[in-house]
């Protein structure tokens, strides 16, 4: 199973300067608890802001001299960082940011998606080409959180849609996906 999760604003913000526009720790555990054991799929600038990274993550990049951190496996493309991903036998997850979702929703059943009730600033937004209005939903949960840059309540309504034919990876890719 490959899956994605993201949080978006009500705005479509996704990123502020390398990291996330609010700040609303219970989110940022949902996000932790749910990839858990998971392999991960992560382009090089969420990487980089991330203090730690569990094994088994795979992280994009097209500079074949970048070095990744023990337990991590630089690729050079979506579809060989799934294979590679799916190999480990764990959960897959893909977990950004905006250009990793674009490149990698085709081959997602299962969308993560948390709704934060809010409009942020930001420079980096969810990208239009995931059209999760087409996906069905399949939970849909609220809760209310203290975002700490604000000092307001926030209603996140923790999303799980699911497509009904994800793109396979073929053996196409599987021969490409050992660089
Ligand atoms: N709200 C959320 O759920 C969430 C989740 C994740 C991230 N974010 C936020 O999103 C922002 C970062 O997103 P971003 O889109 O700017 O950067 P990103 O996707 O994290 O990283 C972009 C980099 O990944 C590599 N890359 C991406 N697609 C690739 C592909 N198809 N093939 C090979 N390499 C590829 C490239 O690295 P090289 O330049 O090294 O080639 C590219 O410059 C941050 O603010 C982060 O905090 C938010």
């Amino acid at each position: 199973m490959i899956s994605a999760i993201a949080a978006v604003a009500g705005n479509g913000m996704l990123g502020l300067e390398g990291w996330l526009p609010w700040d609303i720790p219970e989110e940022l555990a949902y996000f932790e608890q749910t990839v858990a054991g998971a392999a991960l799929l992560v382009g090089r600038m969420t990487y980089e802001s991330m203090e730690s990274v569990p094994v088994d993550t795979f992280v994009l990049s097209r500079d074949s001299d970048y070095v990744v951190r023990a337990g991590c496996t630089r690729v050079s493309s979506v579809a060989s960082g799934l294979i590679q991903a799916v190999a480990t036998g764990k959960p897959v997850f893909v977990i950004g940011g905006a250009s990793v979702y674009a490149a990698a929703w085709p081959y997602c059943r299962r969308f993560y998606l948390t709704r934060i009730g809010m409009d942020c600033a930001g420079d980096t937004l969810f990208p239009e080409s995931v059209h999760l209005a087409d996906w069905k939903v399949l939970s849909e949960r609220k809760e209310t959180y203290l975002e700490r840059r604000s000092n307001m309540p926030v209603v996140c309504r923790f999303m799980q849609y699911e497509q009904a034919n994800p793109l396979r990876l073929s053996v196409d890719h599987c021969l490409t996906a050992h660089e």
